[in-house]
């Protein structure tokens, strides 16, 4: 029966008694915690989806058993997916455990917006099947296995806690132990092959044993106190407890200050005042997805604390070697955990939707938000202001003791040299992370205590083994910016050099610099015209972040009129060649784009740089788009598909740590082989373009999209950006540096503004993707949905022509975020240097506006054509 007759035949009159079916087969996957539809609605995190014929009563919850056990929380409710319907979410997390076994589920009770009562209705579920690691993907599955466990970061070890004895029986706490989550949702979804959770992995290593009586009551997915005597037996089993604390982020929405986000709930903080108070010896896993509020490990003198992150297909075998210390942990924090939420300066100009409405992505709301901390973002702030982080930035302990000394600093005016020797000096192999920090003068600029300006890690070093890390750092990483003098300077005085393994460095040493020196000069870009305070450390308490002026802005309809923005003339002159040249002409010769694109219509223009995907990431096999097939022309199949850990499409593939935990390795060759192996993957499945690595800054911890960003410093996030880059692109496969710039929200992300100074953006938001295209200079960049000071990113012409090409050199092709459409106009968009406007149509929605833009002289032919030719000579690169 084709899907027309399947609908037609459904039973939706009046009289009608709901029906409820299956969309597909009614099989459970354990793993993806969140699922598909958690993107949509949060609560449907879990849940397995059934569809109603007809429109349900919301108010009349009916019952619904798995194998006679009742089922609580079902949502029934409307929705858009896959069309409008009504849809029953049956959340089976922690009932559906076993591989292959089939459950039966019972639904009776539920009744229609008719009045009508449904008849009872069976079904059977099926656990998903179990799938066994394959010889030949093994090179690329011990690359996700060394992520993982190089990811993992170890905040407390009180009284050498860790690693724990072999033969210890494992007593494990919290919903997480089932709610244990590998990767973020949305664009850096995963969809590994397989995966492994701790569960598993430990009750497939032969070093602990499993308190299964535990791990079946937390089947109730709850963060319930066990009663006594089930806490006695565990107690007798054992005095080490293990509780997992779990939070699912990603894309569509933020987290917000609730308890059971960023602050624990209720039941969290009960169970572990509960378990500290019973065993000796509590660790807790931090398996969260930002940064929340872990003041309780003092508090309640728990005594191990592990930040794992979400650490991909062998998340659950990495966290167990980490606890029985088979592998020494190395992970250190990308960002500063603070004490408070409200210690974040960004916290007064961030959407907090705790007493507010939770903004999804699409709202159709406009809201500012100013960046009122300035240049004081993460440990920038907390070092210059001296406030006591709960855990600082680059922080994380290992089983081992390191000595780290330095010897000859030296500045020629161009690089900064020293040697740095880090010997380990305790009794277990490992690796330890050189970190390397700048106190610049103070001449010109008010500036941040310290900055990272360089980070290593070191081979395993066994006890007694000593390495040297010559460090060597470009002048260009030690200048800030002076908007007054449009340009990137190096004041004159005394530069402090730290030396360490966290933002904690000592002060090692130093130079002088004489005079104060330009080192480039640029022409101020995107300028700001609002009026807002900077934080400043000369008078912190009139500079204080208020608030004042972020927030939804009432009465605003569009973003337009943009911010007027300079005008970057257009180059193309080249004619149309005699001699047609075909696309596999150019391929042979990349420089000949420019004549293939010569070739083409407006029309044949226009169609091309709209993405031709209708089904976007849902359909088929889910790629995000595909580059349209102008007739004619012997174009190659293009498509492109997410993947900052992973091919993010419907096809089965690695399945990477997400980025925090990529960046919080330190590990610079890692980051390579990562992208390299995700290259490897993708180009396997014919995606000759990845849209990752996606590492906006991590401005504010309640950002949605935190676990696939990197980091809070630019250094550190670009870096290990660009070698992931560097990695997946030397594969063969092109990278995508998103979003650019200033996306670092979810909430109403389409109509957020961001107001940030031009130092800042050129300290921080900008210079991470200066620092990666540093690295490597990728194949694309995708523009963010957000506008920055008065005009929107995708539209900005100074953005794109200024800063990007004309300041930093890049040659590759430009595409818009997905459906940035929906809130600014296409012809703006293209004349900017945005190439490619997805995810498109196939009919004329949007080459119509192009045609119309190239008519009434808001695009200029030119522009059009050096768009096309970019994207063009990319596709010959990487097809
Ligand atoms: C995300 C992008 C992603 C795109 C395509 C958007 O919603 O913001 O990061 O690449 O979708 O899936």
């Amino acid at each position: 029966m084709g899907m027309e007759d399947f609908w037609e035949q459904l039973p939706t009159g009046k009289e009608d008694k709901p029906l409820l079916f299956e969309m597909g087969p009614l099989e459970y996957d354990f793993h993806d915690i969140d699922g598909l539809y958690f993107m949509l609605d949060r609560r449907l995190s879990g849940c397995l989806l059934m569809m109603w014929a007809k429109p349900m009563n919301p108010d009349i919850q009916g019952t619904v058993t798995l194998d006679s056990r009742v089922v609580s929380g079902c949502i029934n409710q409307y929705m858009e997916v896959m069309g409008n319907m009504w849809v029953l979410g049956i959340p089976l997390r922690g009932l559906v455990t076993e591989y292959g076994r089939e459950y039966q589920l019972h639904v009776e009770g539920f009744v229609d917006m008719d009045g009508n009562e449904m008849n009872p209705q069976d079904f059977t579920v099926r656990g998903v099947e179990k799938v066994k690691p394959k010889p030949e993907d093994a090179a690329h599955e011990q690359i996700a296995l060394e992520a993982a466990r190089e990811g993992i970061v170890l905040l407390k070890n009180e009284a050498e806690v860790l690693p724990l004895k072999k033969g210890t029986v494992l007593n494990l706490f919290g919903r997480g132990i089932h709610e244990f989550r590998i990767g973020a949702v949305g664009a850096g979804k995963i969809n590994p092959r397989y995966s492994v959770n701790f569960v598993e992995a430990a009750r497939e290593g032969e070093a602990y044993s499993l308190n299964e009586e535990l791990v079946e009551f937390y089947g109730c997915d709850r963060d319930e106190i066990p009663g006594d005597e089930m806490l006695m037996r565990a107690k007798n089993l054992s005095d080490t407890a293990i509780v997992f604390l779990t939070r699912a982020a990603g894309e569509n929405q933020d987290a917000s200050t609730a308890k059971g986000e960023y602050y624990l709930s209720e039941d969290e903080e009960a169970l572990i005042a509960k378990i500290t108070d019973t065993f000796a010896k509590t660790i807790v896993i931090l398996n969260v997805g930002y940064p929340i509020d872990v003041t309780f490990a003092e508090k309640y003198a728990v005594a191990g604390l592990i930040y794992s992150g979400f650490g991909g297909m062998l998340a659950g075998p990495a966290l167990l070697d980490i606890l029985s210390g088979a592998v020494n942990p190395s992970g250190k924090l990308p960002d500063t955990w603070a004490k408070d939420y409200f210690d974040i300066p960004s916290s007064k100009n961030f959407y907090d939707c705790v007493d507010k409405t939770r903004l999804t992505a699409d709202e159709n709301i406009y809201v500012d938000t100013c960046y009122e901390e300035d240049i004081y973002v993460g440990y920038r702030y907390f070092t210059t202001f001296r406030k006591k982080a709960a855990y600082p930035f680059g922080y994380g302990l290992s089983y081992t003791e390191f000595c780290i000394r330095q010897e000859n600093i030296r500045f020629d005016g161009e690089v900064l040299e020293l040697d740095v020797y880090v010997k380990n000096v305790g009794e277990k192999a490992g690796k330890e992370v050189v970190q390397v920090y700048v106190g610049k003068p103070e001449s010109e600029l008010e500036q941040p205590e310290k900055e990272l300006v360089f980070f290593e890690k070191t081979k395993e070093l066994l006890p007694g083994e000593e390495q040297k890390i010559s460090v060597h750092v470009p002048v260009k990483v030690l200048t800030s910016y002076s908007e007054e003098k449009a340009a990137y300077i190096l004041s004159k005085g005394y530069y402090r050099i730290y030396v360490g393994n966290s933002i904690e460095a000592a002060e090692c040493g130093g130079f002088d610099e004489e005079e104060t020196r330009i080192i480039k000069q640029v022409t101020n870009l995107l300028c700001c015209d609002c009026k807002f305070t900077r934080l400043s450390k000369t008078n912190p308490d009139d500079t204080w972040p208020t608030g004042a002026h972020s927030g939804v802005v009432k009465n605003k309809l569009t973003f337009l009129p943009y911010e007027k923005r300079k005008h970057y003339p257009a180059k193309f002159d080249v004619e149309k060649p005699k001699e047609k040249v075909t696309f596999d002409a150019v391929r042979k010769n990349p420089s000949r784009a420019a004549e293939f694109v010569a070739q083409m219509s407006p029309e044949e223009l226009a169609r091309i740089s709209v993405c031709a995907s209708a089904g976007w990431g849902m359909e088929g096999i889910g790629e995000a788009g595909r580059v349209f097939q102008t007739e004619g022309y012997d174009l190659p199949d293009f498509p492109v598909s997410d993947g900052n850990s992973g091919v993010n499409l419907n096809i089965k593939n690695i399945g990477m740590p997400s980025g925090v935990t990529i960046c919080a390795s330190f590990n610079k060759e890692l980051s390579e082989a990562i992208g390299c192996v995700i290259g490897e993957e993708a180009k396997a499945l014919g995606m000759p373009l990845v849209l990752a690595p996606a590492f906006n800054i991590h401005r504010n911890p309640l950002n949605g999209r935190q676990p696939e960003y990197f980091s809070e410093d630019p250094y550190l996030s670009g870096v290990m950006a660009g070698f992931y880059a560097k990695g997946l692109e030397g594969a063969g496969v092109g990278g995508c540096y998103k979003h650019f710039i200033g996306n670092n929200c979810e909430s109403s992300r389409k109509r957020n503004q961001s107001l940030i100074s031009e130092r800042a953006i050129r300290e921080i938001y900008f210079r991470t993707f200066e620092y990666a295209m540093d690295v490597h200079m990728p194949a694309s960049f995708m523009t963010a949905y957000n506008a920055v000071n008065g005009c929107p990113t995708a539209a900005d012409e100074e953005l794109l022509q200024g800063l990007l090409r004309e300041e930093n050199g890049f040659a590759g092709f430009v595409m818009t975020d997905w459906t940035t459409y929906d809130s600014v106009d296409v012809a703006a968009m293209v004349q900017a240097g945005n190439c490619w406007i997805t995810p498109g149509s196939n009919d004329d929605t949007y080459t119509g506006q192009i045609k119309k833009g190239l008519e009434n002289g808001t695009i200029d032919t030119a522009r059009l054509q050096e768009n096309v030719t970019a994207l063009i000579r990319t596709m010959a690169k990487f097809s």
